[in-house]
C-alpha cells in the first residue's frame, strides 16, 4: 500500500505567538508538495496557527496533553482544550517527556486512549537510548514501548509512529537510513501482526534530520516521513525537507 509522506515539525519550547505566525506566513510561500504537513508549536500558538492553517493543507497539533479529562491539576492541559483550540493531532511519548517528566508507557497509553476519544490523531514517539542500543536491546525496548503504549487500542487507523532513537535527537548525529529502516521494518511487522488496518499507519524517522540528510531517509521502503525538531524551526530548512515530498 502506498502511504503519503508525512512531515511533522516539533517546535518544542521555541517561538512566541508572533514568531509562530510570522514563520507560518513565510513557510506557506515556500512549500510545493503533495505530502502531509503537521506542525506542533507550543500550546500558546496552537489557536493562532490553526486559524491560519484552515485554508491550507497544514495540520496543527500539540506536543503533549494530560491523561485526565479535567481536574485540579495545576499547569496541565486537556485533550478537549486542545481540540477546541484547533489541534488535530498530539505528539505523545516524546523522549524528552519520558526523560524529563518521567512519563512511562502506561501513562502514555492512557493519554492515547483519551486523545482518541477526543478525535485527536496520535503521533506516538518511541526509541531506544544509547545504552540500550549498545546493549543490543533496541528491538526489545521498541517492542515494549509499542505493546504497552498501544495496549487495548482498538484501531491504529489514526495513529502515526515516530521512531526517534534517543541518542540521535538534537545532536547532529542522525541514525543511518539503513539502521533506521531496520527498526522501521520491525515496527511494521509488529503492527501487521496485530491490526489489519496497520498498512495505513505511517512510521516516521526522527533525530537530527536536516535538509541535507532527509532525502536519504525517504528512499527507504518503510520510512514514510520525518519528525523534525531543530531543522523545523527555520521555515526555509523545513520547507526544503517537506518539498522532497
Ligand atoms: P531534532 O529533534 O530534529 O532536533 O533531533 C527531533 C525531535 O526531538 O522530535
Amino acid at each position: 500500500m502506498k502511504r503519503q509522506h508525512l512531515f511533522a515539525a516539533n517546535w518544542k519550547m521555541y517561538k512566541t505567538v508572533a514568531e509562530s505566525v510570522e514563520y507560518f506566513r513565510q513557510f506557506q510561500q515556500l512549500i510545493h508538495t503533495e505530502a502531509d504537513i503537521y506542525i506542533a508549536p507550543p500550546f500558546t500558538a496552537i489557536y493562532s496557527l490553526s486559524e491560519l492553517a484552515k485554508e491550507t493543507k497544514i495540520k496543527v497539533g500539540a506536543q503533549n496533553m494530560n491523561d485526565a479529562e479535567e481536574g485540579a491539576i495545576t499547569g496541565e492541559i486537556s485533550a478537549r482544550m486542545l481540540v477546541e483550540a484547533g489541534a488535530s493531532f498530539v505528539l505523545l511519548g516524546h523522549s524528552e517527556r519520558r526523560r524529563l517528566f518521567h512519563e512511562e508507557n502506561s501513562l502514555i497509553n492512557r493519554k492515547i486512549q483519551l486523545a482518541m476519544q477526543n478525535n485527536l490523531e496520535v503521533l506516538l514517539c518511541i526509541g531506544e537510548t544509547h545504552e540500550e542500543k549498545f546493549g543490543g536491546q533496541t528491538q526489545s525496548v521498541i517492542e515494549r514501548q509499542l505493546s504497552e503504549a498501544l495496549k487495548n487500542i482498538e484501531s491504529v487507523a489514526r495513529v502515526t509512529i515516530a521512531y526517534e532513537p534517543v541518542w540521535a535527537i538534537g545532536n547532529g548525529h542522525a541514525a543511518t537510513p539503513y539502521d533506521a529502516e531496520e527498526v522501521h521494518q520491525f515496527v511494521r511487522k509488529w503492527l501487521e501482526n496485530r491490526w489489519t488496518e496497520s498498512s495505513q499507519v505511517r512510521i516516521l524517522y526522527g533525530g537530527s534530520v536536516n535538509a541535507k540528510n532527509a532525502a536519504e531517509f525517504l528512499k527507504e521502503k518503510n520510512i514514510d516521513g520525518l519528525l523534525v525538531g531543530s531543522a523545523s524551526l527555520n521555515p526555509q530548512s523545513f520547507s526544503e525537507i517537506v518539498n522532497l515530498g
